[in-house]
Order: C-alpha cells, then sequence, then structure tokens
C-alpha cells in the first residue's frame, strides 16, 4: 500500500486556509497556489540522495554535500496542475516538465486525455505528478497510467486538497505511488466536488466559470 502524507506544516495550513476561501480572488489564489507548491516542493525533495563534494572557500578547502544528479520531472495535470509548476520550480529548477492534458466530463465525472507530452528519457526521472485537486481520483489515475505506459516508474503524486475516496481509489490502482497532500478532506458531493475542498481550482487559478 502506498503511504500517504499530509503536511501539517503551519505556514501550508494557513496558506490553504485562504485560498479555500471563496473571496479569495484569482490573483491572489494564484499567488498563494505557487508559495504552497514550493513548500510542498521542499518537503517532498526531504530524501533526495547527497553526494560528498570537495570545494574551496575563501578561507579553506572543504568536503560539503551537494544533490547526487538525480533526474527529476515535474508533470502537472492540466489546466489546474500548471498553477503548481512554477513554485515547485524555484526549489528544483533543474527538472524537466511534463505535460498531461485531462478533464473530468461533467457527467460522467469520468477523465478524458486530450493531450501527452513528456520528457524523452521519463522512465529515468523521479517523477512529480502535480494537481491541486484529488476528487474521485480519476484524472490522477489515468495520468499516472499514461506515465507507466510511457516507462515511468517513480512517480509520487502531490495534491493540494484530497477526498478520502481519491486517495483509496489511487491507492487501489497504484499501490507504488506515494500521495502528498495539503488537506485531506470530508468527501465528495454529487457533483463530484471536494467537501468543504475548495471550488473548481482551474476556474479559480484561471478566472474562468
Ligand atoms: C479537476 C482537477 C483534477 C480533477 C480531479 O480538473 O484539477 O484534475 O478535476 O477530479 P477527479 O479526481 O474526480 O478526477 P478539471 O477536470 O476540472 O479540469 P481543469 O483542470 O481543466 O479545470
Ligand atoms: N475538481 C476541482 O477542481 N474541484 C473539486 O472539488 C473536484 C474536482
Amino acid at each position: 500500500m502506498s503511504k500517504l502524507t499530509v503536511f501539517d506544516h503551519p505556514l501550508i495550513q494557513h496558506k490553504l486556509t485562504i485560498i479555500r476561501q471563496k473571496d479569495t480572488g484569482t490573483k491572489v489564489f494564484r499567488e498563494i497556489v505557487d508559495e504552497i507548491a514550493s513548500l510542498m516542493a521542499y518537503e517532498v525533495t526531504r530524501t533526495l540522495p547527497v553526494e560528498d563534494v570537495e570545494i574551496e572557500t575563501p578561507v579553506a578547502k572543504t568536503v560539503q554535500k551537494q544533490l547526487a544528479g538525480k533526474k527529476l520531472a515535474i508533470v502537472p495535470i492540466l489546466r489546474a496542475g500548471l498553477g503548481m509548476v512554477d513554485g515547485m520550480m524555484k526549489l528544483i529548477p533543474a527538472a524537466r516538465i511534463g505535460h498531461i492534458g485531462m478533464y473530468r466530463d461533467e457527467e460522467t465525472l469520468e477523465p478524458v486525455e486530450y493531450f501527452v507530452k513528456l520528457p524523452e528519457d521519463i522512465e529515468q526521472r523521479d517523477v512529480f505528478v502535480v494537481d491541486p485537486m484529488l476528487a474521485t481520483g480519476g484524472s490522477a489515475i489515468m495520468a499516472i497510467d499514461a506515465l507507466k505506459k510511457r516507462g515511468a516508474t517513480k512517480i509520487k503524486l502531490i495534491t493540494l486538497v484530497a477526498a478520502p475516496e481519491g486517495v483509496e481509489a489511487v491507492q487501489a490502482a497504484h499501490a507504488d505511488v506515494d500521495i502528498f497532500t495539503a488537506g485531506l478532506d470530508q468527501g465528495l458531493n454529487e457533483h463530484g466536488y471536494i467537501i468543504p475542498g475548495l471550488g473548481d481550482a482551474g476556474d479559480r487559478l484561471f478566472g474562468t466559470h
């Protein structure tokens, strides 16, 4: 069974509370999603390997640590996942970016794939799939399927708000994919929206309806 991590860092919790509020406008919503994504990148990269490197300070030679050159990829699920990319890239600028386009059919709630473009060496990379919302889990499961079909094996799912139903569905479909979220909410309403959630993340990020 994959691991679920709920980030309880006070800054992440505080910022998540701001974007949940219905009166938070698009500009602030986008800025804060960006900030939370940076904080989440800091947490999910905690286990990256480091190696010794010999350097010279203005005072002396010394052996210090540097990242061991692990290849990373950030893969947003379009559209809303795009809102998390810049914030993560601030901390891991060498990561490559893949894109997976997917939307939920509003009647059936089933995801529909419309675009996949990934780094060529995706099978060698640690992949962070990013999407603010994990609701039924259909979009994340299909995105992870698309990645595995193209050779990715080391995948983590990073989301701002998750419903227990979505977590269970992803864990059942992809037991090797650890899930990270800032908020584990109550559940889903009859329209497949997360309760209390934050509404439609794509619309709130991009000012659409
Ligand atoms: C939202 C969200 C996820 C998906 C979650 O995208 O960004 O991708 O719904 O729902 P699920 O877990 O039930 O699949 P949406 O389909 O609204 O598309 P958008 O990002 O283009 O707004
Ligand atoms: N997609 C969203 O953007 N919000 C939800 O609550 C569920 C799916």
